[in-house]
């Protein structure tokens, strides 16, 4: 077989044809875009277990706009050209509203957090957290993260197989509920702060079992949960609202600058405060939402860099040398999400009719985004399935081309935050461990919630510690 000729970076990023989107006039006729076949179990199924496979041979038989049957039976149409992303990035909000309103997270959180929340109520909440979030508060945690880094690798073992995304998890969940609670370094036993610290951990790590995943679908759409998952939120509530309790209690609040004091202090336009329902909604959204990804947005980047050789040179010799290395540790992790993003599809409900190229769907109609297709167009990423940090070298990634972290008024509140931890994380590992993969083949991947994540938990070995 002939090998290609490698191409060099700046051919490793393209651009797509142009492609008109947006909201139409209601005597624009309406062109539905063609169906999946298949039964409405069998497409469930699929989607569920094999998310990857399902969508990519939905394109190739249908076409870049497809539709298919959603849990509660609607028909959704889903898109993966950067302009019909764009159209709905850009809408404005009353227009698209985000269907994070119907995430799995709401009969956990209630359909009023910035997540689940749509409407001048999302954009008030969003606006009030926004700052904590920003470049400059997240700079603060840098150390912070450094440090629990350092800890966390000191106590891998060598020479067995281990999982990387629970050690991952350890790392992100520790950062994300010190921003969040004020607590420094990992919470002492015995106070409330450890308690929904292990509830979260115990949580996350049963929802991967086969009864989890099957409560999921009875919980979808709800505003309070069923099944297993009532107990969760119980053990959830039993721990979260003492923190409140407690944090309502201290007389130095307006000193404090962890975001649930700042939540405190705020007020409304009227007035008012948040209660403490309202808190812990908000509390519980920012935790969930925040470590698991990122912890295995990094263990995604690990899969594959253990995969490619020629990737984990480069960042390698960057790293070690201090050569390029902030802009190939960025190049990798940019990479990573393209071609692992934890969070593969997202959506939005479009309130007026929608052009999608040459599809037009009617108003009330849900659309999502598949972040996987857009991820592995040819045109957009040459040589799509590769994975080849070089090509970010010297591009930045485009606002409706590279979209992990969606877009809009709606995007990841986090972003900021988990990319810093995946810079520091990803260092560190480079700086004192050689990894390898326990194994050759690929992981494929497993999807929980509306979550992909490595499907053996990214398992590795450390050669060596430096
Ligand atoms: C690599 C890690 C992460 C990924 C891949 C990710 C991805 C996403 C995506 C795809 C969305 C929906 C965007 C849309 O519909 O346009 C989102 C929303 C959100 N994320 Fe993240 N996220 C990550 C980390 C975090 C972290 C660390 C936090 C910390 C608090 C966080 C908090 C949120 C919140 C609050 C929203 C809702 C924003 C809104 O609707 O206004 N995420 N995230």
């Amino acid at each position: 077989m002939a090998t290609a000729a490698p191409l060099s970076p700046s051919e490793l990023v393209g651009e797509a044809p142009p492609s008109p989107a947006g909201p139409v006039g209601p005597d624009e006729p309406l062109r539905p875009a063609p169906a999946i076949a298949l039964p409405r179990a069998a497409q469930l199924l699929r989607f569920n277990q094999r998310q990857i496979e399902f969508v990519f041979r939905a394109r190739r038989e249908l076409g870049e706009v497809f539709a298919m049957r959603s849990v509660l039976d609607e028909r959704i149409t889903v898109t993966s050209h950067p302009d019909h992303v764009r159209s709905l990035f850009t809408a404005k909000p009353e227009e698209a509203p985000s269907l994070t309103a119907e995430s799995p997270l709401r009969p956990i959180v209630g359909p009023n957090s910035v997540l689940t929340a749509n409407g001048p109520r999302h954009l008030r909440q969003r606006k009030l957290l926004l700052p904590s979030f920003h470049g400059e508060s997240i700079a603060r945690y840098t150390e912070m993260i450094e440090a629990k880094t350092a800890q966390e690798l000191d106590r891998w073992p060598v020479g067995e197989p281990f999982e990387l995304a629970p050690r991952m998890q350890a790392i992100t969940l520790d950062v994300i509920m010190s921003g969040i609670f004020g607590v420094e370094g990992r919470p002492a036993a015995g106070t409330p702060e450890r308690q929904l610290r292990d509830v979260i951990t115990f949580l996350t790590k049963a929802s991967t079992s086969f009864l989890a995943q099957f409560g999921e679908l009875l919980n979808v759409g709800r505003d309070e949960a069923r099944g297993l998952l009532r107990r969760g939120v119980k053990a959830l509530d039993d721990a979260t609202y003492p923190i409140i309790e407690a944090r309502r209690a201290v007389d130095d609040l307006d000193e404090r600058t962890d975001i649930m004091s700042l939540l405190m202090r705020a007020e409304t336009e009227d007035g008012e405060r948040l209660t403490d329902h309202e808190l812990r909604d908000e509390l519980l959204t920012l935790v969930l939402a925040g470590f698991e990804t990122t912890a295995n947005s990094l263990s995604w980047t690990w899969e594959r860099l253990l995969r490619t050789p020629a990737a984990y040179d480069l960042l390698r010799d960057a790293v070690r040398s201090g050569e390029q290395a902030d802009e190939v540790v960025e190049a990798t992790i940019t990479e990573g999400m393209r071609a692992r993003p934890v969070i593969p599809m997202i959506g939005r409900r479009v309130t007026v009719p929608w052009r999608l190229g040459d599809v037009v769907v009617p108003a009330g109609s849900p659309i999502s985004m598949s972040i996987l297709l857009v991820h592995h167009r040819e045109d957009l990423y040459p040589e799509p399935f590769a994975f080849r940090p070089e090509r970010w070298l010297g591009h930045k990634p485009g606002t409706y081309e590279w979209i992990p972290f969606g877009g809009g008024t709606r995007r990841c509140l986090g972003a900021s935050l988990a990319m810093a931890e995946q810079r520091v994380v990803l260092r560190a590992m480079v700086e004192r461990l050689e990894l390898e993969a326990d194994r050759p083949e690929p992981e494929h991947a497993m999807h929980r919630n509306v979550t992909m994540i490595p499907g053996r938990g990214a398992r590795a070995v450390v050669r060596e510690k430096r």
